[in-house]
């Protein structure tokens, strides 16, 4: 069946410049960062819009906002599992493992058989770059350009030729055109949902018309590292898809709403037969202390809600000042912002870095256009002092 695209009028990610060494996080500062985590509200900001997160302060003054990291995690209960984590650091994870299974079974509604755990989503991608160079030599990739580059990197590592598709004019997936770009080599079809580094987000109905046209010879992965932070009409996980299209992976990173991108969790769900030969590709170890955060991640519902309410109001603050400086941007659903800067993004991170921020690398076909994370609201404000006067700059 042809894919006709419906659509309406819709690394881990690395800094440009070198940073120096994260400060150390000790058993106090975790402490204290729980403790102010557990502070009180204050007025109209929520709980983590108003904590010292530890991630969030180095001891340099610059403000990293490449790399797409939630400032505002780990939550309480993560933290409390974090510290507790050492007395079984001499174990295997065997059992940490199988308990993350369980939950996220139970959360999700698949059985545990579909679930596959990863060091990172971005293991899974890789693992999923070696199924996609099964089969031999001749073996294509199919991607939006710009697109995260994980997958196709590391698969072109084993032969696999990535054909890249242009975004359309408004920074989504053309999902039209990568249908048309289909060929019998063609082994898997990379959709990231939201998208990055641009942040636009497909609606749930246009990815599943998509995955149901691709066939079943093909894998699709829907990377849904940032779903979390959608808040779009229609935009939502295809995750459901999984038990009716067998040739379907759907990825989930606790990196992102979590803010656990330092402890290496993610996962993928499946069929139990796509899952089993996902799960043969397994690079690494996970390793306890991520595995028991994640778990306990998952019930922190009163930080999760507040850490993403506070991303996005302030997401729609930084969108608001790039509008009124009258630059072009993406429609962002993810934490972060996409935006032209008039000028060499080089030039443009430059400039920043002078004023103690960081953003996002370079991307593919859009030489002038930068990325910025979403940190926490100090953050943002020293972001939105510096932007205007960034952007009048431009050549
Ligand atoms: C779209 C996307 N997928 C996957 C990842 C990998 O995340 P992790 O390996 O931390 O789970 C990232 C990281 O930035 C990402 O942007």
């Amino acid at each position: 069946m042809p894919f006709v695209s419906a659509l309406p009028a819709d690394r881990a990610d690395g800094p440009i410049v070198p940073t120096a060494l994260a400060p150390r996080l000790s058993r106090r500062s975790a402490l204290l960062g729980a403790a102010a985590l557990l502070a009180p509200l204050s007025a109209g900001i929520g709980r983590a819009a108003t904590s010292a997160a530890p991630a969030a302060a180095r001891p340099d003054g610059l403000i990293r906002l490449s790399s797409n990291e939630n400032p505002y995690g780990p939550s309480p209960e993560a933290r409390r599992e974090i510290l507790a984590s050492a007395d079984e650091a001499p174990r295997y994870a065997f059992d940490s493992i199988r308990r993350l299974v369980d939950a996220l079974a139970e959360r999700e509604h698949f059985d545990r058989s579909q679930l596959v755990i990863g060091s990172g989503s971005g293991e899974i991608l890789n693992m999923a770059g070696l199924l996609a160079a099964e089969g031999g030599a001749g073996g294509e990739l199919i991607a939006a350009e710009p697109t995260f580059e994980d997958l196709p990197e590391f698969a072109a590592k084993f032969g696999v030729v990535t054909r890249s598709v242009p975004l359309d004019a408004g920074h989504r997936h053309d999902l039209g055109a990568m249908h048309a770009a289909i060929t019998p080599n063609t082994r898997l079809v990379y959709v990231c949902n939201p998208h990055n580094p641009t942040g636009t987000a497909l609606r749930r109905e246009v990815i599943a018309g998509f995955v149901r046209s691709v066939p079943q010879a093909t894998l699709v992965l829907v990377d849904e590292a940032y779903i979390d932070l959608a808040d779009a009409d229609g935009v939502g996980t295809v995750v459901e898809l999984v038990n009716e299209q067998p040739n379907l992976l759907v990825t989930r990173t606790f990196s992102k709403i979590h803010g656990l991108a330092g402890l290496r969790v993610g996962y993928a769900i499946a069929t139990p037969a796509l899952a089993a030969r996902l799960r043969a590709k397994q690079l690494a170890w996970p390793n306890i202390t991520g595995l028991r955060a994640a778990r306990a991640s998952l019930g922190a519902h009163g930080f999760l809600a507040e850490t993403r309410k506070a991303l996005i109001a302030d997401r729609n603050r930084i969108e608001a000042a790039v509008d009124r400086s009258g630059m072009a941007r993406a429609q962002s659903q993810g934490n972060f912002v996409f935006f032209d800067t008039g000028r060499p993004v080089r030039e443009f991170a430059k400039a920043m870095l002078d004023r103690g921020i960081q953003v996002g690398r370079p991307f593919a076909r859009y030489d002038t256009w930068a990325r910025v994370t979403v940190g926490t609201r100090p953050e943002v404000d020293r972001l939105l002092a510096v932007l205007p006067s960034e952007l009048r700059r431009r050549a």
